[in-house]
């Protein structure tokens, strides 16, 4: 496995290299999630291709960027076990020079739900991808459904700006007890640990029973919610495409959305509601 630091190495690594080429981009602080991404990558790849930068741009101010977990000597181990041909490890100054005047921005999709309550967050995320995939080039990216938002947010991306990826969804990885893997997990103490149950709890309740209704899956999610009392930032219905808030009742695939505080611990997960089956004698 080859480890570059700077774009022009990538460039170079990759110039000969077999196609197709697929990109797993991450943050670091590898786990079982980003390790099905990277499966996929190796196996679906001439050449796979992962990179690990915690971007400062998709941080806020009083967020964690400075605790965010680094450990780049485990994850390169992960990565070379796992079959890797070529990581990009670049420095904070590679990839965001003080001197960069260029920011991409999705309109729309952001505003919404993790970008209203983060905001800047995605155009720091847009930004970093769209450099990232023009540092490497690939043919596939690879993007896990637990950052759904931000799996939209980089399809628009891409198509708006007539990338040559094809970005590929891979499914949420979670644990027994159906907490999403998430890096931000470490964080949390052994009893909030068992509190973030309730996420996967009220994504199940706004399925379970799911009829189209949204008002009352996102009722059944605050339900859920409720008994472990945590601090709710939103428990939402949405267009599964748009993320646009559902309304009543709707003969149409949704998509449930939540993000809660546990402790000082940010969680976000979601989950599909397909499209309702009929109930006998209701059109
Ligand atoms: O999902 C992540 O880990 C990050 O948002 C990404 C896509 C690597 C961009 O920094």
């Amino acid at each position: 496995m080859e480890v570059c630091t700077t774009v022009t190495q990538v460039r170079r690594a990759l110039a000969e290299a077999p196609r197709p080429v697929g990109f797993v981009p991450t943050m670091g602080a590898l786990h079982e999630g980003h390790r099905a991404l990277v499966a996929a990558a190796v196996a679906g790849s001439a050449t796979s291709v992962a990179s690990v930068f915690v971007n400062p741009l998709q941080f806020g101010p009083g967020e964690d960027f400075d605790a965010y977990p680094r450990d780049l000597d485990g994850d390169l181990a992960l990565l070379e076990r796992d079959g890797v041909d070529l990581v990009l490890a670049p420095s904070a100054d590679e990839l965001t020079p003080p001197q960069r005047r260029t920011e991409v921005r999705v309109r729309g999709l952001t505003e919404t739900l993790e970008g209203a309550v983060r905001p800047g967050h995605f155009d720091g995320v847009a930004t970093i991808v769209t450099t990232l995939l023009g540092a490497v080039g690939p043919d596939r990216a690879y993007f896990g459904e637990k950052d759904y938002q931000q799996l939209l947010v980089v399809r628009a991306l891409v198509a708006d700006l007539q990338l040559p990826v094809e970005v590929v969804a891979h499914p949420t990885v979670r644990e027994r007890d159906g907490l999403a893997l998430s890096s931000r997990n470490a964080y949390l103490g052994p009893e909030d640990r068992v509190r973030a149950r309730v996420v996967p709890a009220a994504l199940a309740a706004a399925a379970d029973g799911w009829d189209g209704d949204a008002d009352a899956a996102r009722a059944r999610m605050r339900s859920a919610l409720d008994v472990e009392g945590v601090a709710v930032d939103y428990a939402e219905v949405a267009d599964p495409e748009t993320l646009e808030r559902r309304e009543g009742r709707t003969p149409a695939p949704a998509r449930a959305l939540v993000a809660v505080r546990l402790g000082g611990t940010r969680l976000i997960d979601n989950a599909p509601l397909p499209v309702p089956e009929a109930a006998p004698g209701r059109q």
